[in-house]
């Protein structure tokens, strides 16, 4: 049977008011399904719901201000907490990816919680969806999203959960999504912890700006290429900052400059994945803006890696 969102969401707006009777939380983070849970319970609970927004510093291009204003416009009641300096102090010297994801998802929780305890919630609405919690075999998964849905903050802060999407799959999500009027809808998966696990070792503020610039660009260019028909839309598409510098030229001078690593997947459930054959043209436009726009870099390299052996992420 096909997916009806507009059912749906009248069916879950009644769901929720029967089963939040006092405030809730949420944390959203910017991705289709916090964004569509906020929206979802906030037309349920009105002023009883308050979505959180933490800017980790490592978001995406313009993505907190597009956060905003979404929830704005969607009259979901939000703080915004700028923690950047924060979270670079807390990765100061950290190079282990593992390391890295403890660190901002202990750091997420405490600044979640001091926003949040505050207004005296019961509830934590999530978005967790049904891949989220469907048994895939290896355990994978599970572990991957533990910091993405803020494991450890129900039974620390004495929360109720609610999880309206519950059994929906992604494109069920992007549906009900496109019915709230979330402009975010088609929105690429992103990583809880960011682009600090597409900087391969340290994060610092330097590299931050050179891997969101560069991703800017591989998603502009790729999202062209594929809305004039060149190529099909991959699963997911960013930069990735490595951590080697070599020669090149500037004018007449030899530079030492930074490189980056462009990874576009196909894939179903990111449990497998296949490279990209993005045409050379495409990439040779991605390049050319790379080396020309992002300050510092004057190398560009494309992964030809499949899931397995490799994974999406380089971290
Ligand atoms: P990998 O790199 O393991 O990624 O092939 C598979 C999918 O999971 C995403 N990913 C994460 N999501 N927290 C998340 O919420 C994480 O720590 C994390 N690590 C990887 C990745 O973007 C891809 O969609």
């Amino acid at each position: 049977m096909m997916f009806d969102a507009k059912a749906f969401i009248a069916e879950q707006v009644g769901t929720i008011r029967k089963a939040v009777p006092g405030k809730a939380i949420i944390a959203c983070s910017g991705g289709v399904d916090s964004t569509t849970a906020a929206v979802l319970a906030s037309r349920a609970l009105g002023d009883r719901l308050l979505a959180v927004y933490v800017d980790t510093g490592l978001m995406r291009k313009d993505e907190t201000a597009d956060v905003s204003k979404t929830l704005n416009e969607l009259a979901v009641q939000h703080r915004i907490l700028l923690a950047a300096d924060e979270f670079f102090d807390a990765l100061r010297g950290i190079t282990d990816p593992e390391r890295k994801r403890i660190i901002i998802g202990n750091k997420f929780i405490e600044l979640f919680e001091r926003e949040a305890s505050p207004f005296g919630a019961e509830y934590l609405v999530q978005g967790t969806i049904a891949p989220d919690w469907i048994e895939s075999g290896g355990q994978l998964r599970d572990r991957i999203k533990t910091h993405h849905n803020v494991a450890g903050l129900p039974e620390r802060m004495k929360l109720r959960l609610c999880e309206p999407l519950r059994d929906l799959y992604k494109d069920e999500v992007r549906a009900t999504a496109r019915a709230l009027g979330i402009r975010v809808a088609e929105r690429q998966p992103f990583p809880g912890p960011g682009l600090a696990v597409r900087i391969v070792g340290e994060v610092t503020p330097e590299r931050v700006a050179i891997v969101r610039e560069a991703s800017a660009i591989v998603e502009t260019e790729i999202q062209a290429a594929a809305a004039s028909g060149a190529m099909v839309l991959p699963w997911q598409y960013f930069a990735v900052f490595l951590p080697v510098q070599t020669v090149g030229v500037h004018g007449d001078l030899r530079v030492y400059g930074h490189t980056v690593a462009v990874r576009a997947v196909h894939s179903v459930d990111g449990m497998s994945a296949t490279y990209s054959k993005i045409p050379h043209d495409v990439l040779d436009r991605i390049s050319v803006r790379i080396t020309n726009e992002v300050k510092g870099v004057n190398r560009v390299v494309y992964d030809l890696s499949n899931k397995p052996p490799a994974t999406i992420e380089w971290e």
